[in-house]
C-alpha cells in the first residue's frame, strides 16, 4: 500500500509518499522560517497563505521525485489538528480534493499521533504498550500508549509548551525564531551549572508540566543587564538543562507508575540532541529503552502523517478540524 501524507498544522508544508509503512518513496518539507522570523514567531495568516502557494507545486515535485502518479496512491492522510486553523484548512482541503478527483480514501490524522507514529518507521521492532512524551512548540503531553489508537493522558502542560519556552527564552537572549536550535547551539559552549532555576512543584503524583516560571526567571535575569557572550552561553546551557530535567523527571516517573520499560519521544523539541542523549543515558540507568526519531523527523513532516495510515485506530472521512490557538502565537509575549 502506498500512502500520501499531507502535513500543514503550523508553518511547515510537509508531503510524503510512504510504502507499506516501511519505505519512504519521496518526501519534502517546505519551511517558512524566514517569512516568520521578522515577526519573532509564526504569523497564522502568513502561514496559511504560504501553504496555499506551496501545496500544489509541492505535490507535483513530490510525485516527480518518486516517479509516480496520483493513480498509484492508495490512501491519503491529512493532518486535521491540533494546529493553526487556516493552515489546517489548506491541507485538509487539498487532501479531500485529491481524494475526490482520484477516487482515493482520505483520512484526517491527529498531529500528536503522527509525531509518535513516525517512530514506527525508524524503529521497526517497536510495539505498544509504551510510555510516550510529545514535546513540541504547541504541546507537552505524556501518554501511556496502550495500543494503536488507545492512549491514556497522564500529564500535560499547565501553561507553555517546552518549544514555546525555548522560543521565548531565545527571544529574550536576542536570538532569532525558532529559538530551540539557537539555544542548543549557544549552549554548546556554556556551563549548565552556572544558573539555578527553580523546578515547579505540583501536587504529589501529578505528572503535569509547567514552563512559564523558568521563562519568567530568564526574563528577570536579562532585564536591565547586559550579558556577555559567555554569560549568554551559560544561561542558554542552564535553561536547556532545566527544561530537559523537568521533562525527564515526569516521563521516567510515568514509566515507573505504568511499569513501562519503553519510552518513546516525539515532537520538535526532541530534535535537541542534548535532550535525546540525556534521556538515553537516564534510560540506561533505569532500565528503560528510549526511542526517538532522527532530528529531521522530530520536526513537522509528511512522513509521520503518512505513517499513521498503516496502523489501526483511524476512521476514513474523519476531518473534524482541531484548531489549537495555543500554537505559535506571533510575537511571543
Ligand atoms: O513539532 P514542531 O516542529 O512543531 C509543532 O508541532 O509545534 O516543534 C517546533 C518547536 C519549536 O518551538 C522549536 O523551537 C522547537 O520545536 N525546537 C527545539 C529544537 N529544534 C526545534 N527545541 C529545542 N531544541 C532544539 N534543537
Ligand atoms: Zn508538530
Amino acid at each position: 500500500m502506498i500512502a500520501l501524507g499531507i502535513e500543514t498544522s503550523c508553518d511547515d508544508t510537509g508531503l510524503a509518499l510512504v510504502e507499506d509503512g516501511r519505505k519512504v518513496l519521496a518526501a519534502l518539507v517546505k519551511r517558512q522560517i524566514l517569512e516568520h522570523r521578522k515577526f519573532g514567531g509564526v504569523v497564522p495568516e502568513i502561514a496559511s497563505r504560504k501553504h496555499l502557494e506551496i501545496i500544489n507545486a509541492g505535490l507535483e515535485e513530490l510525485l516527480d521525485k518518486a516517479g509516480m502518479s496520483m493513480d498509484e496512491v492508495d490512501r491519503i492522510g491529512v493532518t486535521r489538528g491540533p494546529g493553526l486553523m487556516g493552515s489546517l484548512l489548506v491541507g485538509v482541503t487539498a487532501g479531500r480534493t485529491l481524494g475526490l478527483i482520484y477516487g482515493k480514501p482520505v483520512y484526517g490524522i491527529n498531529h500528536l499521533d503522527s509525531h509518535i507514529y513516525v517512530n514506527f518507521i525508524i524503529h521497526p521492532g517497536l510495539r505498544p504498550p509504551f510510555m510516550s512524551l510529545v514535546a513540541s512548540g504547541g504541546h507537552c503531553e505524556l501518554f501511556y500508549f496502550r495500543d494503536y489508537g488507545k492512549y491514556e493522558l497522564l500529564g500535560s502542560t499547565a501553561d507553555d509548551a517546552p518549544g514555546e519556552a525555548f522560543d521565548k527564552a531565545a527571544k529574550l537572549l536576542g536570538l532569532p525564531y525558532p529559538g530551540g536550535p539557537e539555544i542548543e547551539k549557544l549552549a554548546r559552549r556554556g556551563n549548565p551549572e552556572a544558573f539555578a532555576f527553580t523546578i515547579p512543584r505540583f501536587k504529589e503524583k501529578s505528572l503535569n508540566f509547567s514552563f512559564s516560571g523558568i521563562k519568567t526567571s530568564v526574563a528577570c535575569l536579562v532585564k536591565d543587564k547586559r550579558f556577555t557572550l559567555s554569560e549568554k552561553r551559560d544561561l542558554a546551557a542552564s535553561f536547556q538543562r532545566s527544561v530537559i530535567r523537568m521533562l525527564a523527571a515526569n516521563a521516567f516517573r510515568g514509566c515507573e507508575i505504568k511499569k513501562s520499560d519503553r519510552l518513546v519521544l516525539a515532537g520538535g523539541v526532541v530534535s535537541n540532541r542534548v535532550l535525546a542523549e540525556h534521556f538515553r543515558r537516564e534510560g540506561e540507568r533505569r532500565g528503560v529503552s528510549v526511542f526517538y526519531p532522527p532530528r529531521e523527523l522530530c520536526m513537522d513532516n509528511g512522513i509521520m502523517t503518512a505513517e499513521r495510515l498503516f496502523f489501526p485506530g483511524i476512521r476514513k472521512g474523519d476531518f473534524r478540524i482541531e484548531p489549537d490557538l495555543m500554537i505559535a502565537p506571533a510575537g511571543n509575549g
